[in-house]
């Protein structure tokens, strides 16, 4: 690893419909919204324009429509400097998620239309690009099958794997033993901790808790790197900027705890600004907030 990591992620590629909206529905009710944008969305494609824009040379490998969404995120990728030679266009739906952001915060429904296409025998095919990398980025809008044959290439050539275990699923055993490090978020936490996976999880979780920080555990201990407070204008993609901040951190060799830090520092920028990619920062940025902030 060096100062340029080399990232692929394998994941969803969405066009985010996102309603503003003062209040939400009750179910069979109408109400008037505030405003409407549709942005470029998607767990994984919000992870790797994050880790592109913070300088990794970005791989992504994953699925869109042969429509007008596709055809728009691939441009848009692209400009973004973000390898897109490993998306293919399939004859299904570009996947969409549909987002009410209300007081700040969200709730979003996906349907993953294309990025159902990313099966084993997929992402099989695109074995050299994984093996080639330093870091792979998994989260779980893609299906299972394809989320474990990556895991499986990359192990078997040495690369460091990140799943962020988003929307959470059951995981198999297997895949929680074999990832470096595990991103969830507080829900998916206690998801993965109902059957008492603990002893795959140590050493390897890294707890997202929004405006309280994140927590890693290291012999039994719990450490707190805390947030930077900022003034959030929408939160959708937070994840995503800490997920591939904590990724380019550590492909530039610095510690866990350096790469939370610099993680939550590219979240808090995300979200000063409305959408997913809007506000994910350069890594210039990132530096100049530290410095200020410190
Ligand atoms: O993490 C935020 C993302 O989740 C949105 O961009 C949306 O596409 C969903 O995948």
């Amino acid at each position: 690893m060096g100062q340029t990591p080399k990232i692929t992620v394998v994941g969803s590629i969405n066009m985010d419909l996102v309603t503003i909206t003062d209040q939400l529905p009750k179910m069979g009710e109408t109400i008037l919204g505030q405003q409407f944008q549709m942005n470029p969305g998607g767990k994984g494609a919000n992870q790797a324009v994050a880790s592109a824009r913070l300088g990794a040379a970005v791989q992504l490998i994953g699925c869109v429509g042969e429509d007008m969404f596709g055809k728009e995120l691939l441009q848009h990728l692209n400009s973004e400097g973000v390898d897109v030679s490993h998306v293919e266009q399939v004859s299904d739906q570009t996947g969409t998620a549909s987002i009410i952001v209300s007081k700040k915060d969200n709730n979003i429904i996906v349907v993953p239309g294309a990025n159902n296409h990313v099966t084993a025998s997929f992402v099989e095919a695109k074995r050299e690009v994984i093996a080639a990398s330093d870091i792979l980025i998994l989260q779980l809008e893609i299906p299972l099958e394809g989320v474990q044959k990556a895991i499986e290439i990359a192990k078997e050539n040495g690369v460091t794997v990140i799943l962020n275990p988003a929307p959470i699923c059951e995981l198999p055993a297997d895949v929680l033993t074999k990832v470096d490090y595990l991103t969830p978020n507080e829900h998916e936490y206690k998801h993965l901790t109902i059957d008492d996976n603990r002893a795959e999880l140590i050493g390897k979780v890294i707890l997202t808790k929004g405006s309280e920080g994140v927590s890693y555990f290291q012999d039994d201990e719990e450490l707190n790197i805390p947030a930077y407070s900022i003034d959030v204008v929408d939160t959708t993609g937070a994840g995503d900027s800490f997920n591939a901040g904590f990724a380019v951190a550590l492909g530039k060799g610095l510690p866990v705890d350096a790469a939370c830090r610099y993680g939550n520092a590219v979240a808090a920028l995300s979200t000063t600004k409305l959408g997913a990619q809007t506000g994910m920062p350069t890594d210039a940025e990132v530096q100049e907030f530290i410095n200020k902030t410190n």
